[in-house]
């Protein structure tokens, strides 16, 4: 990597669950990196926790990212940065659905500033935190990269669909920029070291963290949603993929971009699954989180939860293939990372 410009990766929304992992990632592979967050769904101790990690400190800029003037004096006028990876958005889906307008603003806002500034500073390289529920229920498993993408189920996920398509359009008519969207399956887990992982303000929507909090004793018990779906034994199909696995897969869609020539024309915008291709259900998660740990976590069956898709997990074999990425953590070791983040975080043992 000749510059420092090319060596320097912002990460907008960098102090959250998967932008502190990735952080991790880029800076023990060699790159240097600035956060950009507004810490509206995060904490600074996110920061300290990567700090801690990686033994050095990192730049950090609290900043909206639709905050496009704030944005351009306070991160793109002061740093040299020739990739982007764009982390900042909202996520929760049920929210999403009673408070569309929020969603819309925050998500598609931030990064038509992100896009807009990289155009006005010429920064090439744009990775996207994009998401498999653009791909709804697919009608074949597991689900490719040309696996159509169905309507949307939920406002969130419609800025992911609405997301790539502005990112796709905007490279078409940019000639210098280049960008891949990742579409994480179901990340989960947290680094081995429990100094970051997730840490979700209330209670918990995802599976992982209510599994743990649980076990912790600050959730009674564990609804599983519904155990009469067409699968094996009754519970919902997702493909979990660790985050520091997921992690990694931003440092080799960063150096892809780094490493093709300028001239090279090759496929500027692309998409890849990020998952592991193995579908686990709800309940042999449950189950292999108790024997892992040696801890019971509480649960019954309750109803199937609104707008869940019954089984998804993704065919991996381009990210495997195209940027030579693969899951490599063994799912028993995850769910160990998870408990002991969880434990850290509420002090246990
Ligand atoms: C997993 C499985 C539930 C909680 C969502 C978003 C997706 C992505 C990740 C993120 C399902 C079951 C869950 C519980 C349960 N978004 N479950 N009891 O729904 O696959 O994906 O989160 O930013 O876009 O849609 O993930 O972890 O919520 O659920 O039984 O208390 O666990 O029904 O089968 P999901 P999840």
């Amino acid at each position: 990597m000749a510059s420092n410009k090319r060596k320097t990766v912002l990460v907008a929304g960098g102090a959250g669950y998967i932008g502190t992992h990735t952080t991790v990632e880029l800076i023990e592979a060699g790159y240097d990196v600035v956060i950009a967050d507004n810490l509206s769904n995060a904490d600074l101790s996110a920061v300290q926790g990567v700090e801690r990690i990686v033994g050095r400190s990192v730049p950090f800029v609290q900043v909206d990212c639709c905050d496009l003037d704030a944005l351009r004096q306070e991160v793109f006028e002061k740093y040299p940065f020739d990739s982007v990876i764009h982390f900042a958005a909202y996520k929760a889906v049920g929210e999403s659905v009673a408070e569309p307008l929020k969603y819309f603003r925050n998500n598609l806002d931030s990064l038509l500033s992100v896009l807009t500034l990289m155009k006005e500073f010429e920064v090439h390289n744009l990775v996207f935190s994009s998401s498999a529920t653009v791909y709804g229920q697919p009608d074949e498993l597991p689900a490719t990269e040309q696996t159509p993408r169905q309507r949307a189920n939920s406002p969130y996920g419609l800025t992911k669909q609405m997301s790539e398509d502005m990112i796709q359009d905007t490279v078409a008519a940019i000639p210098f920029m280049r960008a891949i969207a990742l579409r994480y399956f179901n990340p989960i887990g947290a680094h081995p070291s429990a100094w970051i992982g997730e840490l979700p303000k209330g209670v918990p929507n995802n599976l992982v963290p209510f599994i743990t909090q649980t076990a912790a004793g600050v959730r009674k018990e564990l609804a599983i949603f519904g155990d009469d779906y067409a699968t094996p034994d009754g519970s919902c199909l997702r493909d979990y993929i660790d985050v520091v696995d997921l992690a990694r897969a931003h440092v080799v869609a960063v150096d892809r971009m780094v490493e093709l020539p300028a001239e090279d024309d090759r496929q500027r915008y692309e998409i890849f699954n990020i998952g592991t291709g193995r579908p686990v259900s709800v309940l042999e998660l449950v189950d292999l989180f108790e024997r892992v740990n040696g801890v019971p976590v509480p649960h019954r069956i309750a109803a199937r939860r609104p707008g869940d898709v019954e089984k998804i997990w993704a065919a991996t074999d381009k990210a495997n293939e195209v940027l030579g990425w693969r899951a490599e953590r063994e799912l028993g070791d995850t769910l160990r990372a998870a408990w002991a983040w969880e434990k850290r975080v509420r002090g246990l043992e």
